[in-house]
């Protein structure tokens, strides 16, 4: 018996020892790699085709390999695969159980190829799959946001600086500021699958392949644009990990802020929104409770995400050139991002789209002291410098609150007092309305405005 055999691992040849019960679990990346079986079976497939190509591999072994692994797919599919002790990660347990299928015409697969190569195109395989999923549950939000500010557009609420009551603008442009940072992400998530589309199959175990692969078939096969340049980058670089930690992580920032945003908005301070019951819970104590958790967790998640992004910069900082096993890391830290990302997403346009409005509440929060910078802009429309305007604007303010009395209150003489150019008309002014419309240049919350964002978003979703 060989040695490989007695330690049933495909590098136990120069091993005499049993490995450490301990260090078999550390070691081990197969309770987790095991996501990757698909995208594993796919590049061994292609790589096998590669390998018959430069003639390596005879056209029956091609075939009973190609078939040895679409029953090993069948296996996974189907939920059958028997994961064995010393399976240590997803490529070894994929060709130990084509061995046991094929028999020993599988130890060919493996040549010139290392699981370093394979790994690495595994894993941009998975993340290339998953950034499609993510794009969906993008889209699906913003899909949300647009519908829901295109049906309500005339809704009025105010809108804070500091958190407090500065100006009056419309609920649709509210949702809309929201919109925007995820298009962003969209656009981001694009160019970042561009960066992952790259092969690095065919670059061994660090130094290239020495049996005149093409690489270029490789990449046809199995659907990648391009090639990496260097088989020692392409073996080792994560780049593409980190940036799609990144990414995340800054989508979560702006989930969270969403959210945060509605949790204020839902509590009986406020009471602008009710989340549907779908998406609260109640209290085990206070039977009058109805919590928002699914927006504290949107909120809450964040932080895990960010955790993922910085925990694996750290594991990468320093690393020598090439693959050293502080790269298995990769793995959870991305499954953890993505899945996480993925139900936030999913979460955030649920409770968006089931959630109803209370826009009276939204209007009686509103007070004609946010018009006070609508007084200012009055006196600039009869020609008064905006600084001095401010000034009298804020004398009317304070004459106000002096008499307790609304500004709209004051006595015609009382403005005159405050400014000769305080006519009649300032009694249009009163009107929240008004107001809003003022703002109609490119990005503001007059009506014709929103809309502009509405039919802008919607083109760039392809929706228009
Ligand atoms: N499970 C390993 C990982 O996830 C696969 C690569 C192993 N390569 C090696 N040279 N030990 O990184």
């Amino acid at each position: 018996m060989s040695q490989m055999e007695k330690s049933g691992k495909l590098w136990g040849g120069r091993f005499s020892g049993a490995t450490d019960p301990l260090m078999e679990k550390f070691n081990a990346s197969i309770s987790f790699d095991k996501r990757m079986w698909r995208a594993d079976l796919e590049g061994s497939k292609a790589y096998s085709k590669a390998l018959h190509r430069v003639g390596i591999l005879a056209t029956c072994e091609m075939h009973s390999i190609l078939e040895g692994l679409d029953k090993v797919s069948e296996e996974w599919m189907s939920g059958t695969f028997q994961i064995q002790a010393g399976d240590e990660d997803i490529h070894t347990a994929n060709e130990r159980r084509l061995k046991e299928i094929i028999g020993t015409v599988a130890g060919k697969l493996h040549t010139g190829r290392s699981r370093n190569d394979q790994n690495a195109t595994d894993i941009r395989i998975w993340v290339r799959e998953s950034l499609k999923e993510l794009r969906k549950h993008v889209l699906e939000f913003l899909q949300v946001t647009v519908d829901r500010a295109e049906r309500e557009i005339d809704v009025l609420m105010p809108g804070y600086t500091h958190m407090q009551r500065a100006q009056p603008i419309r609920w649709s442009h509210w949702i809309l500021s929201h919109s925007w940072p995820l298009q962003r992400d969209l656009q981001k998530l694009d160019e970042l699958s561009k960066r992952v589309n790259v092969l690095p199959l065919g670059c061994g175990a660090l130094a290239g392949n020495p049996f005149a692969i093409d690489r270029e078939f490789l990449a046809r096969e199995l659907h990648f644009d391009s090639v990496s340049h260097n088989s020692l980058d392409g073996t080792a670089g994560r780049d593409f990990v980190a940036e799609f930690l990144f990414w995340a992580t800054l989508t979560t920032v702006h989930l969270s802020k969403f959210a945060e945003d509605l949790i204020i908005y839902s509590s009986n301070e406020f009471n602008f929104v009710s989340l549907a019951d779908a998406y609260s819970t109640g209290s085990s104590l206070m039977p009058q409770k109805k919590n928002p958790d699914s927006l504290e967790l949107v909120r809450g998640k964040c932080g895990r995400v960010f955790g993922r992004c910085s925990g694996f910069l750290m594991t990468l900082k320093g690393l020598p050139s090439t693959y050293n096993k502080d790269l298995q890391e990769d793995k959870e830290a991305l499954f953890e991002a993505y899945d996480t990302v993925s139900d936030m997403l999913q979460i955030s346009a649920g409770v968006l789209a089931t959630l109803t409005i209370n826009a009276d509440n939204m209007k009686a929060a509103l007070s004609t002291t946010m018009l006070a910078t609508d007084v200012a802009y009055y006196l600039v429309r009869k020609g008064v410098p905006f600084r001095d305007a401010h000034g009298k604007s804020g004398e009317v303010v304070a004459l106000a609150e002096k008499k307790n009395c609304k500004m709209q209150e004051l006595t015609m003489q009382d403005l005159k007092s405050i400014h000769s150019q305080f006519d009649e008309d300032v009694a249009k002014l009163w009107d929240y309305e008004t107001s809003v419309e003022q703002y109609s240049s490119l990005g503001g919350t007059a009506k014709s405005a929103v809309s502009k964002q509405i039919k802008e978003l919607k083109a760039s979703i392809g929706k228009e």
